[in-house]
């Protein structure tokens, strides 16, 4: 799968993403972790879209903010993720859950970019050998392919 690297990217105000993944953070619904997080991503037709996670006393039920994010974007006009982060309650930067980065990953547009703990990193980077929607029309061709021989 090829992947674009960070510096061949579109260029991502960082600070703007960071600062609305911030506010989102506010509205974290989070009494049983204290523990709110927000995120922001930009989607690849310029939008910029956010959330924040949401706690159940169920525990199991809770959605990270990665899941309002998402929601946020299908109930926004849908389209790809370019650019991401995530943040904690002090503002800090986060890395989101296992569980979450496949989450974006279906998401994902090609190279996506995400700030981490480790600097800026490409989708593929955080989710290495991933499993997705990308893999699946690829399975499909090779099958189309062995039938057609
Ligand atoms: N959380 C997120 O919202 N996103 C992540 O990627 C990591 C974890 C939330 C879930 C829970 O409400 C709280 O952080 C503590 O785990």
């Amino acid at each position: 799968m090829s992947t674009v690297p960070p510096t061949d990217g579109p260029r991502i105000d960082w600070e703007a993403l960071r600062a609305a993944a911030r506010e989102a953070m506010t509205h974290a619904y989070a009494p049983y972790s204290n523990f709110p997080v927000g995120a922001a991503a930009l989607v690849d037709d310029g939008r910029t879209i956010v959330g924040c996670n949401v706690e159940n006393a169920s525990y199991g039920v809770t959605l990270c903010a990665e899941c309002g994010l998402v929601s946020q974007l299908h109930i926004s006009g849908g389209g790809h993720l370019v650019a991401f982060t995530c943040v904690d309650g002090h503002g800090n930067i986060l890395m989101p859950c296992g569980r979450c980065r496949q989450l974006l990953y279906e998401h994902s547009a090609e190279g996506m970019l995400l700030e981490t703990v480790s600097g800026i990193r490409t989708i593929d980077e955080v989710l290495p050998d991933a499993f997705g929607p990308r893999q699946l029309v690829a399975y499909a061709a090779e099958d189309a392919a062995e039938h057609n021989d």
